[in-house]
């Protein structure tokens, strides 16, 4: 093989800057990949908006069908976004024997199950580290790093968004509204920016948390969801007063009757170490039987922060598919036990 061939599906925030560092960072990342990765071709609705940024001599066309048929790429990176199209297109490459990376966590949220079913029938992989928790390395943590506990509960702040909107309110004083369009500028916010600030967007990541932690089914539609479009500047002072910071969380935990997942803004003590989590960051801990409590933090959003995650997984499929085939650890496949029954409780 020349090199791996790359078709990118999107070059917004996550896709111009997951090009960047594929560029910049290009012979560190083909001497630890094994293999030169090259983006050949890429899918766009603007393309002369996508040409500015790549040039000429790559082939970018609004034609994402043709890209995920293109008999030439070996990877298809799904940084589109949505739901619809984004399925279609992502089982699609599937269905041609291509390897997908994608940092879609609101299809995985709601079509994991299909998705990762049509992936291990085929023998390919979908990674997605970048869906969760922006650069933070938590997939490969809990998947491979953690491989040996048996997890009991993860929880942590998981949208970048919000905690940078409850961060600004608080430290600076700014108006909800005020802080919200600067995350989006800054791109931390997603397309229909309603799913962060209602919680949805930390919902579909904890989801996949969760199925990944305790080996069941990716239940979206079972997780107790609020986000922080109804707290005030009065509650974040007030909650000050009394020695707290409020924190949008998402919680999952094992309990002997089930498994709760679950959104919420919550009190948190002003010393405490989440309360000192701001802006874009994120934090996330997660408590094995053998290991006790873990912690992992770090930029969960934004182009380049969201960019390494992509490019970490690009390189992982990169040595999948260079592998002598008798020697490949098919460590990157994940099928969720589709038949589990340990319910999500009802909160
Ligand atoms: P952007 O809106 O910045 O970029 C989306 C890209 O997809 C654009 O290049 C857009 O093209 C292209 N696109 C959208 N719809 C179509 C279509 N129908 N046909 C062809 N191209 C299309 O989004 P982000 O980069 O912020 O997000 C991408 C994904 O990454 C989402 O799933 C998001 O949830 C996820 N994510 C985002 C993070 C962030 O910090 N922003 C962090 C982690 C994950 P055009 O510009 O021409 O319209
Ligand atoms: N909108 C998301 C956030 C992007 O703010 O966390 C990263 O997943």
């Amino acid at each position: 093989m020349d090199s791996i061939k790359v078709g990118l599906l999107g070059l917004g925030v996550v896709g111009g800057g997951t090009w960047k560092v594929l560029r910049r960072n290009a012979q560190e990342i083909a001497r630890r990949a094994g293999q030169t990765i090259e983006v050949t071709r890429i899918a766009v609705r603007d393309v002369e908006k996508a040409r500015a940024l790549v040039g000429s001599a790559i082939q970018v066309d609004a034609d994402p069908f043709g890209l995920v048929r293109d008999p030439s790429i070996d990877i298809v990176v799904e940084l589109m976004g949505g739901d619809t199209l984004a399925r279609e297109l992502v089982l699609e490459a599937i269905a041609q024997g291509k390897h997908v990376v994608t940092a879609n966590k609101a299809l995985l949220a709601k079509h994991g199950t299909e998705i990762f079913a049509a992936a291990s029938a085929k023998g390919v992989v979908v990674a997605f580290e970048a869906a969760v928790a922006g650069g933070i390395p938590i997939i490969k943590a809990i998947r491979e790093g953690l491989t040996a506990n048996r997890i009991e509960w993860v929880a942590g702040i998981i949208n970048g968004t919000t905690n940078f909107i409850l961060s600004e309110m608080r430290s600076r004083g700014l108006p909800f509204a005020t802080v919200l369009a600067e995350a989006q500028k800054l791109g931390y916010a997603e397309a229909d920016p309603t799913f962060d600030i209602e919680g949805v967007d930390a919902a579909h990541k904890l989801t996949l948390l969760a199925s990944l932690a305790f080996g069941i089914p990716v239940q979206f539609d079972r997780a107790y969801i609020e986000g922080i479009s109804k707290l005030s500047a009065d509650d974040i002072k007030l909650a000050e007063r009394l020695g707290y910071r409020i924190k949008l969380l998402g919680i999952t935990k094992r309990r002997a009757e089930g498994v709760e997942l679950r959104v919420h803004p919550a009190l948190v003590p002003a010393k405490s170490m989440l309360a000192n989590v701001e802006g874009a960051m994120n934090a996330v801990l997660v408590r094995g039987d053998a290991v006790g409590q873990t912690l992992y933090y770090g930029k969960g959003a934004g182009e380049e922060p969201t960019a390494s995650a992509v490019v970490a997984d690009l390189v992982d499929v990169t040595r999948l598919l260079t592998a002598d085939p008798e020697h490949r650890v098919p460590h990157l496949a994940f099928q969720p036990d589709a038949m589990s029954d340990i319910p999500i409780l009802s909160i």
